[in-house]
């Protein structure tokens, strides 16, 4: 670690997150102000009544995009923009940008005639900010990065989600991929059990007016503990219905396993009406299920 005092700011969105970074790394921390005013507009401001404290020091924020807090995403954006902007206008010597979930990473590519791939934007207008490192994790196409100059770094999630699955005590292992975009993280993920776990592969297809989804795939689960790695559960569609799959085929045991548990609308009844014995996330999402700290894995990163 570099001998420059530092600061980390926590976003609304990443409370747990940000306060196990900094009670880990010994630093202080600093929480913000946010509201909505009545227009919609978003309103921030870094919690100090000092701000020469951050002048010249090396300054982390850390500011997941997920719909955490707000129930907003868009929201959690702009506070991430606007912690951004307060930071670089106090003077900070170096600003480092952790967005453990970050939004809009599944619009990478065109699959429609007029869509935009507003990820790439993103991240230019991001890097246009004249950051010096920027973090995120799991991120769904890691290609997207090279739209940024400064430095980047992509976070594995899948050895401490991994740990969590040992810990549970399954046995005999089968680590199943929802579709085919999900087999190098599954075999990633398979690995941390031993060489010999199979990586079993559904075939998903998804409608792309409606976003109804298709899968197949028959294999013998009998008598096995089938974990299932997702980078997202968004709507849980995917996963419930790889669950359901996994069941037909005879699996014992079914975990849901996340780095990005957005969960929204009715998706933890889908999942856990579909079979799952549990559903495990990291603190990328403040939610119940936030069972995995990826404070650990980030701050390798940082020192
Ligand atoms: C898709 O390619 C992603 O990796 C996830 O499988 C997907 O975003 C999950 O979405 P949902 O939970 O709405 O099915």
């Amino acid at each position: 670690m570099s001998n420059i005092e530092k600061f980390l700011i926590i976003g609304s969105a990443s409370q747990i997150l940000g306060v196990k970074i900094a009670y880990e790394l010994g630093i202080e921390c600093i929480d913000t102000e946010f509201k909505t005013f009545p227009d919609g507009e978003n309103y921030l401001r870094i919690n100090l009544e000092d701000e020469t404290i951050l002048e010249g020091k090396e300054v982390i924020i850390v500011q997941s995009t997920g719909p955490s807090v707000r129930n907003d995403q868009n929201a959690q954006l702009f506070e991430l923009l606007m912690m951004i902007d307060a930071v670089k206008r106090i003077g900070a010597k170096k600003i480092i940008v952790i967005v453990p979930y970050l939004a809009y990473a599944r619009q990478d590519k065109i699959f429609r005639p007029g869509e935009t791939t507003f990820i790439r934007t993103l991240l230019r207008i991001i890097n246009s900010m004249e950051i010096d490192e920027f973090y995120v994790v799991d991120l769904h196409e890691p290609k997207v990065l090279k739209e940024m100059t400064c430095k980047t770094i992509n976070i594995d999630s899948m050895k401490l989600l991994a740990e969590y699955i040992k810990d549970l005590g399954a046995k005999d292992i089968v680590v199943l991929s929802p579709d085919k975009g999900a087999v190098e993280r599954s075999k990633t993920f398979a690995k941390h059990f031993g060489n010999n776990v199979p990586v079993k592969i559904f075939e998903k297809e998804r409608c792309k007016k409606t976003g109804e989804i298709k899968m197949t795939g028959s294999f013998n689960l009998q008598n096995k503990d089938v974990v299932i790695p997702d980078d997202i559960i968004a709507t849980g569609g995917t996963m419930a219905t790889a669950i359901s799959l996994a069941k037909q085929n005879g699996a014992n045991k079914v975990y849901a396993i996340t780095t990005h548990a957005l969960l929204l609308k009715n998706a933890k009844y889908r999942i856990l009406k579909a079979g799952a014995d549990e559903i495990i996330g990291t603190d990328s999402i403040d939610n119940e299920v936030c069972k995995v700290s990826l404070a650990k894995a980030i701050i390798d990163y940082l020192k």
